[in-house]
């Protein structure tokens, strides 16, 4: 319930938002609070496509340093704001420019697709960027048959399974997800055996094989909320239960396991925004030549719906 403090908190952001005529966008698994105050809530590919074509200015990025960083890249004309510096993201943190170079100079010829949790160093060095919600479209579009995915392996694997060609994978893996394990899915199966299970590609492959349903935060929700079963389980940061239960409340929702939370993601609250449009920080940036390089590989990945 919502205090008398949040109330405040949210009077003032919706008056500095107007004021700073901005838009503010959040991630599936940001809080419920900042959800409700955002007005774009979805994945990393409908916030990517927000960031861009929205008329905004201004724009409060309530989610992970890289989708900051890639809303700049797409449009350095506006006002990136990151309301909690410090919220990264550890996947995108397992590759950096040199490691991607190394690994490209080991397959020359392969076409390099990397996911979107990445750096823009490491998207300027890439020929193509997926999200989970596009990366078999856009595996299935590249002219090549040999692909160096990264730096995501679970995602690597579950693309894998659908084409014939060859996935050489990045070592990386997120640490929430990887949470998940088939113990958590044996328990669930035995307490709700009615209950379909969604789950996120970034779920190592044994929890995917077991899934009923496996896709983006939006594919996810959009599946939960229109599927005939009453009991929805989800294998995905805790964020999307909380939305699924604003969504849906005549069905019932369970998180796959206990702990699946993203620490960077939940770091920013009401108050983070609140200081964000009244200091206008922190604005992310990124060196005009780098930009160009990585908007080349956003902007085909955005090709891929
Ligand atoms: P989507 O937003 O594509 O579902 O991916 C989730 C994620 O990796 C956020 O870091």
């Amino acid at each position: 319930m919502a205090t008398n403090m949040d109330s405040k908190v949210f009077a003032n952001i919706l008056r500095l938002k107007e004021k700073r005529q901005a838009i503010i966008l959040a991630h599936s698994y940001q809080s419920e609070e900042v959800q409700q105050i955002a007005d774009y809530v979805g994945d990393s590919f409908g916030l990517s496509v927000q960031a861009k074509e929205n008329s905004a200015q201004v724009v409060v990025f309530c989610g992970v340093h890289f989708m900051a960083e890639s809303a700049y890249i797409l449009a350095p004309h506006k006002t990136i704001l990151l309301p909690e510096k410090t919220a990264g993201c550890p996947l995108a943190d397992t590759i950096d420019y040199e490691g991607l170079q190394a690994a490209k100079a080991q397959y020359p010829n392969a076409t390099v697709v990397c996911y979107i949790n990445s750096s823009a160093k490491v998207k300027s060095i890439s020929d193509i960027c997926c999200t989970s919600s596009n990366a078999l479209q856009v595996i299935t579009g590249v002219d090549n048959d040999q692909i160096l995915f990264v730096p995501d392996k679970n995602l690597a694997h579950y693309v894998a399974q659908h084409t014939k060609k060859q996935i050489i994978p990045w070592a990386g893996a997120c640490v929430t997800h990887q949470r998940v394990s088939l113990n958590d899915v044996a328990l669930i199966r035995q307490h709700h055996p009615d209950a379909v299970i969604a789950v996120h590609p970034e779920c190592e492959p044994e929890i995917v094989d077991q899934a009923d349903f496996v896709g983006s935060t939006t594919a996810i929700i959009q599946y939960a909320v229109s599927c005939t079963q009453t009991k929805v389980v989800i294998g995905t940061e805790m964020g999307v239960v909380t939305q699924l239960k604003a969504k849906c409340p005549t069905k019932t929702f369970y998180l796959l396991a206990p702990g699946l939370v993203c620490p960077n993601m939940k770091k920013t609250r009401l108050q983070s925004i609140e200081k964000a449009l009244i200091h206008m920080e922190t604005k992310i940036t990124v060196s005009e030549d780098i930009r160009i390089q990585a908007k080349t590989a956003l902007e085909r990945m955005l090709t891929y719906k």
